[in-house]
């Protein structure tokens, strides 16, 4: 059975979604130019390839919460936030703990998709769907930054 979609906390979780996503965007350049150590030439690439995979997210995510990609009575009209999750400063940048900044980062992403999933569930298979979708890739980096991260032992 098909329930009504609740558009205030779909509105409410593709903005929090987009803040999380574009505070990758900082956090991932910002660990890309800071990142130092033996590793640093291949790890940079892979930073920058999350930046510009977060912006991507957080367009994508964006172009939902505006509605263009929907039709009919399924439209949600949010007005996407201005503002970005904030990150924890850190002065440290060695590899070890970037990855594992990184992961901390990925899971919250990860957790607001699924939230997503949840709220849309049976309201929507168009965002449905598409919150399966970014689960899975969220999945992925999940999985990646998990074995990045397997050989570094204290
Ligand atoms: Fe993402």
């Amino acid at each position: 059975m098909m329930q009504e979609l609740d558009q205030k906390q779909t509105i409410n979780l593709l903005n929090e979604i987009i803040e999380c996503e574009l505070s990758g965007v900082v956090r991932y350049t910002q660990y890309s130019l800071m990142v130092t150590g033996p590793y640093r030439i291949t790890i940079v690439d892979f930073l920058k390839e999350q930046a510009s995979e977060s912006l991507l997210h957080a367009q994508k995510v964006g172009e939902i919460l505006t509605g263009f990609t929907l039709s009919g009575a399924e439209a949600l009209e949010g007005r996407p936030s201005l503002q970005i999750l904030p990150a924890d400063e850190t002065d440290k940048y060695s590899v070890k703990h970037i990855l594992a900044q990184s992961l901390a980062h990925e899971e919250k992403a990860l957790r607001l998709y699924k939230n997503l999933l949840e709220t849309v569930t049976n309201s929507s298979l168009y965002l449905e769907q598409f919150a399966r979708n970014m689960i899975g890739e969220e999945e992925m980096h999940n999985i990646e930054l998990k074995k990045m991260l397997r050989d570094f032992t204290e």
